[in-house]
């Protein structure tokens, strides 16, 4: 019943001729199963250009990052009007690269989701433990906190429209990827947390991708899980055929 979601987060990379070298690549390959969502989160450059790139195909697309606030003084900041001005259908809200390095926090990230859902974007809200929270046993009580901060406010309708990312800052770009026993455990009590919060029909519906090295070798036994529904990909989003070998999952 939850239709699984794989999402391209490029981050830094690909200028403008490479980005749409790498969409013909994923459109040739994609075929027309119906049966799972793929977007690809471009970095802003390119964001117009695959826009037009994707309209009506079967790739969603969407941004890595938004400002909560409509518009005004605020230089480097992109609105979420902007974002869907150009086709955006999702949008990430606090990877942890965010976090750490542009200052994001809980309450920041609460405030961009909030922005995202009033204007028609999906927010995919990510949340994950450091390695010295994991090695210390608090991995599951960060994260669950994380949730339950970044979703303050939202109503049980609202989560519709949310996707939410467990992305284990120790497996993000490192190849070291969480068994997908430790992935499922994580998700599982993330989902309970939903459940407490809106309820468990609700909970029952909402997606959890699961992000940090996720490749072609590993995607399957991933998606196996029952309470992993998806994948943000970071490198092995960046060529056409792992890509696509990640859509494909079994
Ligand atoms: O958002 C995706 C991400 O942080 C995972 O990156 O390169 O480990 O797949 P990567």
């Amino acid at each position: 019943m939850r239709k699984p979601i794989i999402a391209g987060n490029w981050k830094m990379y690909k200028t403008l001729g490479e980005a749409r070298e790498l969409v013909a690549g994923l459109l040739a390959g994609l075929g027309d199963a119906t049966d799972r969502e793929v977007v690809v989160c471009p970095p802003y450059t390119a964001l117009a250009s695959v826009g037009e790139q994707v309209a009506n195909t079967g790739i969603s697309l969407g941004a890595q990052e938004v400002f909560y606030e409509a518009q005004g003084a605020f230089t480097g900041a992109i609105a979420p009007q902007m974002l869907c001005d150009v086709g955006c259908r999702y949008v990430i809200v606090g990877h942890s690269e965010r976090r750490q390095f542009f200052g994001d926090t809980d309450a920041s990230v609460n405030r961009k989701l909030h922005a995202a859902l009033a204007n028609g974007l999906r927010p995919i809200m990510c949340v994950g433990e450091s390695k010295p929270q994991r090695d210390a046993g608090e991995a599951e009580a960060i994260v669950t906190a994380q949730v339950r901060a970044g979703l303050a406010g939202v109503s049980a309708a609202q989560m519709a429209e949310v996707v939410i990312a467990y992305e284990p800052i120790w497996a993000i770009g490192t190849g070291d990827t969480a068994t997908s026993a430790d992935a499922q455990a994580m998700h599982a009590a993330i989902r309970a947390t939903l459940a407490e919060l809106f309820g468990a029909e609700t909970a029952q519906t909402v997606r959890i991708q699961y992000g940090g090295s996720v490749k072609p070798d590993n995607i399957d036994e991933l998606m196996a899980q029952p309470d992993i529904d998806g994948a943000l990909v970071g490198g092995a989003s960046l060529k056409a055929d792992s890509f696509l070998r990640i859509i494909q999952f079994q």
